[in-house]
């Protein structure tokens, strides 16, 4: 149909008698943003917003007139808006490569050309693909005949990145992180056997990360397909990274931690080269945990638009988790958050982390257990376990080996004085349980806080549930 000036006007008509007709409205927008009339389009867009403010696809056209009208911020508030959603619509991924080509940003712009075409192969832009410098047709010639196979589209990325990357040693990932010389690749020999209690999480992690790895053909039997990792939040020093690094001791896998704060700290550019690098090296040595402390850092500076820097740096650790540039499997991923109000649902998403767990401080039989465990090998008379649990509700894992070190202390002294050594008693340790203040009740009164004025992610059920056992 030839759009012209009649059509135009009968559309505007149509819709004068039948004003909440949205479908009407949306068409008549696209045919004014089609014929250039931007400030027309948008009058029909904005007014179409107020009738349906969630409606995605509205603001993904109203973004694409701000776009043509060249006010990008204004077009990139509403695109990243979107993109924090659990599906953004295929159509703000391919806005999004274009206002981030247009800031000069290419690797995010391809990052979500490559999303936005995944979902939908529509997308497809020769002109953008020439300007980004890729060949998406090269890149995968059988596409359609390996997406027939079962598994088939878990090597779809091998020929990306660039073949020097993918022989990384330690070297290079030195000089991306190694600043502060803190992470490193560890071989730990903890195992779930070390840590008290937290059976639910020990299970989640046995079915999500470490069953999957081990009996990959069971679960592809099932239709379950690897990839996406654990959240774990909750309280500090109630075992997050300590079971993280269990679990790589558990599966014989060699670990990583990142602490994301010190990764953003880095300077401009720097942040996603050492990402990259720590995927990379973690795929290098798979089977391996890659433990991501402190995500919040990362999410809470997401909606932060003003700062492209860290929005390149969250784009690409999520291009990694997705596992855009390289191939994850084998890659066990874990984080851990003392802030999960922060999180954006981005980190959410399927293949993402797409389970969270709540890590409470630990149980009474969990206490006795780490209390047991701290005390393994050190000279104690029969102790009272239950008792000891019985009088540090509210301690923390860490809380519990202060107590231990304490008392551990106090006889050290006692036995320097009196020339001889004293066996540690439960009487020793309920004198120390005085000294250590439960670290944990403060992060509750901010929890709950929280809990009050948003419970929009259903995140904080568990702590609720916890609050009110
Ligand atoms: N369930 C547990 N079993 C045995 N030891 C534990 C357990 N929980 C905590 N601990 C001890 O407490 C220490 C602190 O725990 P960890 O560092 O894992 O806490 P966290 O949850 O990561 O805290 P943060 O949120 O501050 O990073 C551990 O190194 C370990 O010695
Ligand atoms: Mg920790």
């Amino acid at each position: 149909m030839p759009v012209n000036e009649g059509t135009i006007r009968a559309l505007r008509s149509a819709l004068a008698q039948n004003p909440e007709n949205l479908d009407l409205r949306k068409h008549l927008g696209e045919l004014l943003l089609m014929l250039g009339r931007y400030p027309e389009a948008e009058q029909e867009f904005r007014e179409a917003l107020t009738r349906a403010p969630e409606d995605p696809d509205i603001k993904v056209s109203l973004a694409e007139v701000f776009f043509q009208e060249d006010k990008f911020s204004e077009a990139l508030v509403i695109i990243e808006a979107l993109l924090t959603q659990p599906t953004p619509p295929p159509g703000a991924h391919r806005l999004a490569a274009h206002l981030y080509l247009h800031s000069g940003d290419m690797a995010s712009s391809e990052t979500h050309y490559r999303l936005g075409l995944e979902k939908d192969p529509e997308l497809y832009d020769s002109n953008l693909e020439e300007r980004l410098g890729i060949d998406t047709d090269r890149e995968n010639p059988d596409e359609d005949f390996e997406e027939a196979e079962e598994g088939g589209s878990e090597e779809e990325f091998d020929s990306f990145p660039a073949p020097e990357d993918m022989f990384l040693e330690e070297g290079p990932f030195r000089q991306g992180l190694g600043r502060d010389g803190d992470a490193e690749i560890e071989n730990p020999s903890l195992t779930f056997a070390d840590v008290g209690g937290m059976e639910n999480l020990k299970e989640e992690i046995r079915m999500k990360i470490i069953h999957p790895l081990q009996h990959p053909e069971i679960f592809e039997a099932y239709g379950k397909k690897p990839g996406g990792g654990i959240l774990m939040y909750g309280p500090p020093g109630c075992g997050k990274t300590f079971i993280a690094r269990a679990t790589a001791g558990e599966v014989k896998s060699s670990f990583i931690a990142i602490g994301l704060q010190d990764v953003l700290n880095m300077y401009v550019g720097e942040s996603e080269r050492s990402l990259h690098h720590l995927f990379e090296l973690a795929r290098n040595y798979a089977p391996c945990v890659l433990f991501f402390d402190e995500v919040d850092a990362l999410a809470a500076s997401r909606s932060d638009f003003r700062n492209a820097a860290t929005r390149q740096v969250i784009n690409q650790f999520l291009a990694e988790l997705d596992g855009i540039t390289g191939n994850n499997s084998g890659v066990l991923v874990l984080a851990a958050t003392n802030a999960p109000w922060h999180l954006d649902p981005a980190f959410r998403r399927p293949g993402r982390f797409d389970r969270q767990v709540f890590v409470p401080p630990p149980d009474p039989g969990a206490r006795g257990e780490i209390l047991q465990i701290a005390l393994a090998g050190k000279p104690a008379d029969k102790i009272d376990y239950a008792k000891l649990a019985k009088k540090t509700e509210g301690f923390s894992g860490a809380d519990l080996m202060s107590v231990v070190d304490i008392a551990i202390e106090a006889k050290l002294r006692e036995a320097m004085a009196k020339g001889a050594p004293s066996a540690i008693t439960t009487k020793s340790l309920l004198t120390s349980i005085k000294d250590v203040r439960p670290s944990t009740r403060e992060w509750f009164n901010t929890a709950r806080n929280y809990l009050l004025y948003a419970n929009q992610s259903g995140i904080y059920d568990a702590i609720r549930d916890y609050l009110e056992r």
